[in-house]
């Protein structure tokens, strides 16, 4: 089977970002995933240069648009490489080979009829490269829900691209193809936009020159979108191209949902009007905001530096975060906090250290080699069937183009793997002389689990394969799809290591001062105005877990024995906590709102099996719980008279 995926081509008008890097990173998700189930795999992405808005901001930096764009291009292609992007192919408009194909279309559309010479008399807005008739302006301003700039008045000899011919059209093959705009509720949306009515689309300018020159007509430069959307098939060669024989029509466009309106409206009716098929499927996925709701954009200019980011946490968990972050029809939320948050837990402690605590045992017990099973109980026959069932819903999710469910059902074998190593307590069956034959399964059983993961993660995380195979011993030649609900691959003999933790926890003191960094923006800093203090809105709730899950946290109520700043920090207190006739050191971030005074002889809650980390030097065992929002915060206490060590559930 062949599969052509593309993200949208970007405007090179300043680096790429988080936003930007999902899409292509969701987009390499399913790539990777498509070659390794066997198919022919064809991964278009690129840079879309033509705009105007190019050229202002090339102007804006005294450079030629050509020059400023390709500098521009280098930053995308480098952070793409940064994030092990495997794309097939990198398009940029202003190559010949799209330049060539745009020109042509341009014409038989022409020689056709369906673009004809007018004037147009309206309004343009140049960040989103959109022409807007008076009627639609929201208070004489761009009405994109995202964008609200102005908008410049433009009287124009045009040509005209006649997209009211295909309106009917156009409706009937959304109603007919229900998979052709994803998820449901942007289809919707399109139905009810293209049956308010479509307008002939403007589709050349002659106020600027930058562009792609109408052939018959070089005055006027073709319309951006025209010539963007032609990407798709001028990257594969149209007419002639063998790639565009083997891989037209498109599987999937993915984008953001700004731009499904142009996808689902303009590129249709364009294919249609040329009389080949239709892409398959045109997925609009949400956006990332900040954590105040603003979108992440390069034109509001709350853009982290990504390479900082990958630098600091690795490509494998920015993708992972990026894709399990962002749901299926809503937007997601990112900050730094949340990364590292998500890092450390899902990464660090569920997947990493079932590994690292699994391969320990193994070096432990069998000195590292790999031992032959022996027959499998319940709790083998449990894990092996929720393989099975894993693996279909993975595949059912990436069908769907929903990689965050797909790491979803992955994680459920992750805790399920985690949980499987507590009931087995191979620490108990190694004391047991006529256990050692149960031994050898259980730990035959979690080589083999670690290396379903590395399969079933490879699509999103494609660093890890590679080292979790030289962790089982093998150079390579594990990752087979297929294999991913099949036990009993690894020969038994083989060597495995401990190795380094794969994901090592981030200390969270260090990432109090990188919040801190991150929310300081010079730029956009509000200067002599006072602003009014603003309540923060609530965050999500998060997903929902079992009583099961639930039941690991051993709360406990805990006395407070002493309490004193930690040096050299604001925000840190230690306090000593007697929990269960116990005395556990604490480290907390409640300095800025308790004088350490007043938290002596209180009863707080604790949770009492959190894995000791180390903050500043010392070993915290433990955390206490404390209410907050925005600036308010309290530390939970317990007032009748329990005594430390009280359960809290
Ligand atoms: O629109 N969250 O280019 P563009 C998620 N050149 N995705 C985001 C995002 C965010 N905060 N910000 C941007 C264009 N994106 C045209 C496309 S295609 C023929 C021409 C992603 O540079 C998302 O995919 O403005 C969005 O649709 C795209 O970047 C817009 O990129
Ligand atoms: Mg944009």
């Amino acid at each position: 089977m062949k599969y052509y995926i593309t993200t949208p081509i970007f405007y090179p008008n300043s680096s790429p970002h988080i936003g930007t890097a999902y899409t292509t990173v969701a987009a390499d998700a399913l790539a990777r995933y498509h070659r390794l189930i066997g198919d022919q795999v064809y991964f278009l992405t690129g840079t879309d240069e033509n705009a105007q808005k190019i050229v202002r901001t090339a102007e804006a930096h005294q450079m030629d648009p050509k020059v400023y764009v390709d500098g521009v291009v280098e930053r995308f292609k480098e952070l793409w490489s940064a994030l092990d992007i495997s794309n097939d192919d990198f398009i940029r408009t202003t190559e010949q080979r799209h330049q060539i194909v745009v020109q042509k279309i341009f014409t038989k559309l022409f020689e056709k009829g369906d673009i004809y010479k007018s004037e147009y008399s309206g309004w343009y807005c140049t960040p989103c490269e959109t022409f807007w008739m008076e009627n639609k302006l929201i208070d004489q301003k761009c009405p994109n829900a995202d964008c609200g700039r102005d908008v410049e008045l433009l009287k124009e000899e045009s040509y005209f691209f006649r997209l009211s011919k295909y309106q009917e059209a156009l409706h009937q093959y959304i109603e007919d193809h229900p998979e052709f705009i994803q998820p449901v509720s942007r289809r919707n949306e399109m139905l009810r936009f293209i049956e308010g009515g479509l307008e002939d689309l403007c589709v050349s300018r002659t106020t600027f020159q930058w562009g792609i020159k109408v052939p018959f007509d070089p005055k006027h430069v073709v319309y951006v979108w025209l010539d963007a959307l032609i990407n798709y098939i001028s990257a594969l060669g149209y007419p002639d191209g063998e790639n565009y024989q083997k891989f037209w029509p498109a599987d999937v466009h993915i984008m953001g949902k700004d731009i499904v309106r142009f996808h689902a409206v303009i590129w249709p009716i364009i294919l249609m009007a040329l009389d080949i098929p239709l892409p398959k499927v045109i997925y609009g996925h949400g956006w990332y905001l900040t954590k105040d709701g603003g979108k992440i954009s390069k034109s509001r200019g709350n853009v982290q530096d990504s390479f900082e980011l990958i630098q600091r946490y690795g490509s494998d968990a920015i993708r992972y975060f990026l894709l399990r972050e962002m749901q299926v029809g809503t937007d997601g939320t990112y900050s730094e906090d949340n990364v590292v948050e998500r890092l450390n837990s899902d990464l660090a402690n569920d997947f990493g250290n079932f590994i690292s605590r699994s391969l320990a045992m193994v070096v432990k017990f069998r000195e590292g080699i790999i031992p032959k099973p022996g027959q499998d109980g319940d709790l083998e026959r449990e894990l092996k069937a929720l393989s099975q069932e894993v693996k279909k819903s993975v595949e059912e999710s990436l069908n769907r183009c929903d990689p965050a469910s797909a790491l979803e059902h992955i994680w459920r074998f992750v805790a399920r793997c985690n949980k499987y190593v507590d009931e087995t307590a191979p620490w108990a069956l190694a004391k047991q002389q006529d256990q050692q034959g149960r031994l050898d399964t259980v730990l035959y059983t979690f080589v083999e689990s670690i290396r379903i993961l590395a399969v079933l993660t490879a699509p999103f995380m494609p660093g890890l394969p590679s080292k979790v195979c030289r962790l089982l011993g093998y150079d390579e030649g594990l990752i087979h799809w297929n294999e991913a609900d099949q036990w009993g691959i690894l020969k038994h003999g083989t060597h495995v290591q401990k190795g380094e933790p794969l994901f090592p926890r981030i200390d969270i003191s260090q990432y109090a001062t990188v919040g801190e960094i991150e929310t300081v923006d010079q730029e956009h800093a509000p200067k002599e105005t006072i602003e009014p203090i603003q309540t923060p809105e609530f965050e999500p709730i998060k997903d929902e877990i079992s009583i099961d899950e639930f039941a690991k946290l051993d709360l406990r109520v805990g006395k407070v024995l002493s309490a004193e700043k930690v040096e050299k920090t604001d925000k840190l207190l230690k306090l000593e906590i007697e929990v269960a006739g116990e005395v556990r050191t604490v480290v907390s971030g409640i300095a800025k709102h308790y004088v350490p005074e007043d938290l002596i002889n209180q009863y707080v809650v604790l949770v009492a099996n959190l894995k000791p980390t180390k903050l500043r030097g010392i070993t915290s065992q433990g955390m206490i719980l404390a209410a907050s929002h925005g600036e308010i915060l309290e530390v939970l206490t317990v007032k009748k008279d329990l005594p430390g060590g009280a359960r809290v559930k």
